[in-house]
């Protein structure tokens, strides 16, 4: 049994404007979809579907794309509840809490880490994501930073190295010593598991022109750059992203109209990741995303998932706050937790169901995809495939 149709779709999310109503989100109303293998075989309208090895009856339901989370942090140990509830109560966030996951990370096993980050995997493949992102980061040694690529590696072919997350606590009077290691040691050791190097570029973390070091290290390693930029203050972080040609420039929220004008003027090469959970979880102004997609930059949404400023895995949580809160219309956020994650990825075989991409989908228990905003905090996704297998 090789082909499986997925018949009686009743709204199907293609994100591909060649297909259907002629939208960014190339939708098609009484859609089918074949699968071969591991990828998309065939798309269109289900009354002129091929005939399959096997049938699925969505039986009306919406479908969608899989989620891309093109941005997670996913190593690690322990959790900061404490944390969070001291920010329920007026204490601000700052990059200084992640620390304690840092101690904590140190202190697991490599099987408490895979467990843990195994686990979190399941809890997002429920609410729709196919394809996710995550980084290294809570380790700050040598061997830490290593294997937390290691671990990640066994899990997704888009691994992170993010040694300039914050100076490690052990070269703490040496700032400097430890931007040597980053580009130095611990680069050679982490860049044989990792597609991408990330730099935090914030007061407290890394500044411009550390940052800058990490990143042409890490490009001249074969990694491609994306920056944790504008987070909690202006900053040099978004500008350097376009300047290096990052895939990325992730966070984003506060942004002068130079850094909106450097990233349009990218002409989508650098991405703008919009990462509402974080804003949500530490109480902080939402970035302005309607600003930048009215300035014609590419924007991805994701989670950000981590134990201290953004701990969901659910990107349906992602897009009803863009909805609400960024003023993204449903489309745009759809297409921005799909398609946009993927070009935040450099990747074109996923976040879209035409024929040859890869066979990663979500059923929606509801008629619409407008339904993830329209509907928040209900557990909409009934059936997940991914790379043709049904997971969930
Ligand atoms: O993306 N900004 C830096 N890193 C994470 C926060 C990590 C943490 O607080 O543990 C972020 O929000
Ligand atoms: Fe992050």
């Amino acid at each position: 049994m090789t082909t499986t149709l997925v018949t009686n779709i009743g709204s199907l999310v293609t994100n591909d404007p060649a297909q259907g109503d002629g939208t960014p989100l190339g939708l098609i109303e009484n859609a089918a979809v074949v699968i071969d293998q591991d990828k998309i075989a065939w798309v269109g309208a289900a009354a002129e579907a091929p005939a399959a090895d096997t049938a699925f009856d969505a039986q009306g339901r919406a479908a969608i794309p899989g989620f891309v989370d093109s941005h997670s942090h996913l190593v690690f140990a322990g959790d900061r509840t404490q944390e969070f509830n001291a920010r329920m109560s007026g204490r601000s966030y700052s990059a200084g809490g992640i620390r304690t996951t840092v101690a904590a990370t140190r202190a697991a096993t490599d099987a408490e880490l895979e467990a843990n980050l195994v686990r979190h995997l399941h809890e997002a493949r429920r609410q729709g994501t196919t394809t996710f992102e995550t980084k290294s980061g809570y380790g700050l040694t040598v061997a830490d930073e290593a294997r937390a690529l290691r671990i990640a590696a066994a899990h997704t072919e888009e691994v992170t190295y993010l040694g300039a997350h914050i100076v490690s606590p052990d070269y703490a009077e040496d700032p400097a010593g430890y931007v040597d290691l980053v580009t130095g040691e611990m680069l050679d050791a982490c860049a044989p598991y990792a597609r991408w190097v990330d730099v935090f570029c914030e007061k407290g973390a890394f500044d411009g022109d550390q940052a800058r070091a990490v990143l042409t290290a890490g490009a001249a390693k074969g990694l491609i750059p994306r920056v944790h930029a504008n987070q909690l203050s202006f900053g040099p972080g978004v500008q350097l992203a376009v300047e290096l040609e990052a895939a990325s420039a992730d966070h984003c929220t506060h942004l002068t109209d130079a850094d909106v004008d450097a990233l349009a003027n990218s002409s989508g090469r650098t991405v703008a990741t919009l990462l509402p959970g974080a804003e949500f979880s530490t109480r902080a102004q939402w970035p302005d995303a309607r600003r930048l997609l009215d300035a014609g930059v590419t924007v991805a949404l994701s989670t950000d998932c981590n134990p201290g400023s953004s701990y969901t895995s659910s990107m349906p949580f992602c897009i009803a706050l863009a909805v609400r809160d960024m003023r993204m219309t449903p489309d745009e956020a759809l297409w921005s937790a799909t398609t946009g994650g993927a070009r935040a990825l450099r990747r074109t075989d996923i976040g879209v169901l035409a024929p040859g991409a890869r066979a990663d989908l979500a059923l929606l228990d509801a008629p619409s995809h407008v339904h993830l905003a329209y509907r928040p905090g209900v557990p909409l996704v009934s059936a997940v495939w991914q790379r043709g297998v049904r997971v969930h």
